[in-house]
């Protein structure tokens, strides 16, 4: 490979490490092949020092990409868990809990993607507006139609994104207008779309962005066949991931144990038909018991933390501090239109005061638990983990992105928080003391972004070193 193939970026750099740690590096250079992937990251190099760097590297000739102060450059978001036909639905509906909600709100609006055109024209806004909000990789659920979720597959790999996208399976109680017919022609479907994904080309690297994903929708909208026969599908194919949702409001959860009286848990419905595995996706888990958060632990399962939908569905506050002492992955989910933002640093802040809300209410109790982070306020270094690296664990794709390191996959945002990226929040962000090149403002720049960004201030993004979206697309 010609050295001329590789792009360095120079700047700052945020990465996460740990659940309690990350790295703020300064005039660093992340060096990126041809094929995506990460070569080499060289930190603490001063201006003068850059080209001597790039020559003892074996590349003279790389694009140097220069960040600007108040520029810096980290891993793009994971979103573990969203609903692409319910962006049109954004907003509306919080007077609602759940199982009124998908029948008069929800169940309405996915049915109109019967329609190919109607769903191609939508996903295709859905698609390039979760990018521009910096979600390098997605798991969406589609709808229960075949060809508007293939629609869906086909956008999301033609604008480059890494997904997981899944045709919801659901053949009992829903409505008589979006319900599938049988739990054979959802089976038929499912596997239709799988290989009609697997179909589509590999990136450069060799490794297929866009992956399918089993999609049963909830325990309550899948007969005991459906979750058999999905159950059978996932054994014969160890590699095939599974979303779901879990344990989210308490009348899903007293209808599903009416539903499955053999099981011992809403958990439990999950791992008897052989869904329940460590690339097993499992939405909001608000309610889980002690039992179940057992099972969820040994199966290996991840947690997509949705707090946005949580608080706005009026679901509960999920004891994510809990499932972090336990050793469970956790990453975040948007679960639009749950949650009424597609941006990861929605979720972010809404997390955050998540884990205020129960540090709040066990303050001055008995029943502390234990554990470092069941009664605490998720800090920066956790809040950052879970919409990146974390989010990888739950994808079963840490090995492949959520942190920039040699060897892993450029899936990157370049964030900018200058006055002239145009959100009022961060107005001010210049006029301290600092010159914007110290750690001490890297890491002021960063909680500001956290908290009060947006996609203003992602001005690129990337996946396996291709540009994709950003502002400055
Ligand atoms: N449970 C089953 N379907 C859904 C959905 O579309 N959104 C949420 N939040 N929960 C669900
Ligand atoms: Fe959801």
């Amino acid at each position: 490979m010609s050295s001329s193939s590789y792009t360095v970026f120079y700047g700052s750099l945020v990465n996460p490490e740990t659940l309690t740690s990350y790295e703020t590096s300064l005039n660093t250079l992340v060096a990126v092949n041809s094929h995506g992937i990460i070569d080499w990251v060289v930190r603490d190099v001063s201006d003068a020092l850059v080209q001597t760097t790039l020559l003892e590297k074996g590349c003279p000739d790389a694009e140097v990409v220069d960040l600007k102060d108040g520029q810096f450059i980290m891993p793009g978001f994971v979103d573990t868990h969203t609903h692409a036909p319910q962006l049109p639905n954004i907003g509306s509906g919080h007077q609602y809990e759940l199982l009124e909600w998908l029948k008069h709100v929800t169940f309405p609006m996915e049915a109109k993607f019967c329609d190919v055109e109607f769903a191609r024209k939508t996903y295709s806004s859905v698609v390039h507006r979760i990018i521009n909000h910096g979600t390098t990789t997605c798991c969406y659920y589609g709808t229960l139609h075949l060809d508007a979720t293939k629609e869906l597959a086909n956008i999301v790999h033609s604008l480059g994104q890494r997904a997981f996208v899944g045709k919801c399976n659901m053949d009992r109680n829903s409505e008589p207008y979006y319900v599938e017919p049988s739990w054979q022609s959802s089976v038929d479907d499912t596997k239709a779309l799988i290989s009609h994904i697997r179909t589509l080309e590999s990136g450069s690297s060799g490794i297929p962005l866009v992956k399918p994903i089993l999609t049963p929708r909830f325990a309550i909208s899948c007969s005991s066949p459906l979750l058999s026969s999905l159950g059978e599908m996932a054994t014969a194919d160890p590699s095939l991931h599974i979303q779901t949702h879990i344990s989210e409001n308490l009348s899903e959860i007293e209808f599903t144990k009416q539903l499955f009286p053999e099981c011992k848990s809403y958990a439990d419905v999950y791992d008897s038909y052989g869904l329940l595995r460590d690339n097993t996706v499992l939405a909001h888990a608000v309610h889980l018991s002690k039992d179940e958060i057992e099972l969820i632990a040994n199966r290996k399962a991840g947690i997509s933390h949705c707090p946005t939908s949580n608080f706005n569905l009026n679901s509960g506050v999920a004891p994510i501090g809990k499932y972090l002492d336990r050793g469970i992955k956790v990453g975040l989910g948007t679960d639009v239109s749950g949650g009424f933002s597609p941006s990861i640093l929605n979720s972010i802040q809404n997390a955050s005061i998540a884990s205020k809300v129960i540090a709040m209410q066990n303050r001055g109790q008995n029943n502390y638990e234990s554990g470092k982070f069941a009664n605490s306020q998720l800090s920066i270094a956790t809040l950052l983990y879970l919409a990146t690296l974390g989010g990888a664990q739950v994808c079963a794709l840490d090995h492949v992105v959520g942190s920039l390191v040699p060897g892993k996959s450029f899936d990157a945002i370049i964030v900018d928080v200058r006055n002239t990226a145009g959100n009022p929040a961060m107005w001010d962000i210049n006029a301290g003391t600092h010159d914007l090149k110290d750690h001490d403002a890297l890491e002021g720049m960063l909680q500001r972004f956290l908290f009060c960004g947006d996609d203003r201030n992602i001005s690129d993004v990337f996946v396996q070193g291709r540009r994709i979206g950003g502002r400055n697309y």
